[in-house]
């Protein structure tokens, strides 16, 4: 099957049942997307299908051939960080990191379709996602300030 991740197609054998996230991790490389609890309930393996966010541990891999998936790997814009990577980093907003990705990515897609979101729609938008390091003040205060600095045009 073909899939177009990050702005590449790959074409990648898949076995029947597979899921989105092993084609990306084991087949693609991709490995910044995480296996946490395989059932749909962490937000670690959250990538962006068309642009949304989406559990890839739950997502047949058939049913994403052909439609465009952005991975952690893929947020990068000609050698410079995602706003929202560069705020997380500004802000620390990680301590081990496991949930960082899908964090990054959920918040991404919110500043896509929200510039400015106030706190309740940050919490809403990353509800779902556990961080077992607690640092979810951090994570808001990073996409908050994600959100400041685009709409102040210091990044796009
Ligand atoms: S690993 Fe997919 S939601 Fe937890
Ligand atoms: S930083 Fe460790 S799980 Fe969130």
């Amino acid at each position: 099957m073909r899939f177009l991740v990050n702005g590449k197609t790959h074409e990648v054998e898949v076995a029947p049942g597979e899921i989105l996230l092993w084609v990306l991790r084991d087949k693609i490389g991709l490995t910044g997307t995480k296996f946490g609890c395989g059932e749909g309930q962490c937000g670690a393996c959250t990538v962006l299908l068309s642009g949304r966010p989406v559990r890839s541990c739950q997502v047949p891999a058939a049913g994403a051939a052909g439609q465009p998936v952005t991975t952690i790997e893929g947020l990068a814009r000609d050698g410079r960080l995602h706003p929202v990577q560069a705020a997380f980093l500004r802000q620390e907003a990680f301590q081990c990191g496991y949930c960082t990705s899908g964090m990054i990515l959920s918040a991404a897609a919110l500043l896509q379709r929200k510039p400015d979101p106030d706190e309740r729609e940050i919490r809403a938008a990353l509800n779902g996602h556990i961080c077992r390091c607690g640092v979810y003040g951090r994570i808001v205060k990073a996409v908050r300030s994600a959100a400041r600095a685009r709409r102040a045009g210091t990044v796009k």
